[in-house]
């Protein structure tokens, strides 16, 4: 039916269309994932890469972040600014140390307790990492899901994102979690862009109803409170 129709269409685009390259998705390493998505929080894809390769290389493990020397640590997130994620990169890691044996927890609920990690982030990990049916929403997410089921409510509203991942437990893929998530960021970057986006590209056009019915315009509606 139809969201399975949904869900193979985007999915085969990410395969055929999708950055697969990207370092963090090589494998399925929640460290790995981890760091990349507190990087891509502020700053894009193309900036990040340079520095996470980096980042990887002076600090390998969960307990070498956990260990670094703290000047170190600061010069190696230097051009990426807000100071504040790579500080709580490194007491969560901590965290991880003292409280789950540095093993990565497993659980969305116990994730989404180290510092710095939020629902988006929580999400993401436990889709990426550990197959799990998590949404991870953003506001590329609510902009690409706001076109597709012409959604007005406003995304400047906190109280938003939990609309929207109310709806994406029910889209995401049950066996590729983690692959629906970034298909969705890839699109929302790409085709489904916050200016020029090009609907008629999109992988999932005949499920946009904005774009069905000219209504593009409209979505994602944001307040400027
Ligand atoms: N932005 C945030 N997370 C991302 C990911 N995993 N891949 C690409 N872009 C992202």
């Amino acid at each position: 039916e139809k969201i399975t129709a949904f869900r193979k269409a985007l999915l085969d685009w990410y395969d055929a269309e999708g950055r697969s390259h990207l370092p963090w998705r090589e494998n399925n390493d929640p460290y790995r994932i981890w760091v990349s998505e507190i990087m891509l929080q502020q700053t894009r894809v193309i900036t990040v890469i340079p520095y996470f390769n980096h980042f990887m290389m002076l600090f390998p493990s969960i307990k070498a972040l956990a260990e670094a020397d703290e000047e170190i640590l600061l010069k190696a997130w230097e051009g990426l600014g807000y100071y504040s994620r790579v500080r709580n990169l490194q007491k969560a890691a901590q965290q991880i140390m003292k409280e789950y044996d540095g093993v990565f927890p497993n659980d969305p609920a116990e994730i989404i307790k180290l510092k710095g990690i939020g629902p988006y982030t929580a999400g993401a990990i436990s889709s990426m990492a550990f197959n799990l049916p998590e949404p991870a929403v953003d506001g590329n997410v609510m902009r690409v899901f706001s076109r597709v089921f012409e959604i007005g409510e406003d995304i400047a509203k906190p109280a938003t994102r939990k609309i929207f991942e109310l709806l994406v437990r029910i889209l995401v893929d049950p066996e590729r979690p983690g692959d629906f998530n970034q298909a969705i960021m890839d699109l929302g970057t790409d085709i489904c862009a916050p200016s020029n986006p090009r609907p008629e590209e999109s992988p999932i056009k005949e499920f946009n109803a904005a774009y069905q019915n000219g209504t593009m315009h409209l979505y994602p509606f944001k307040s400027k409170a």
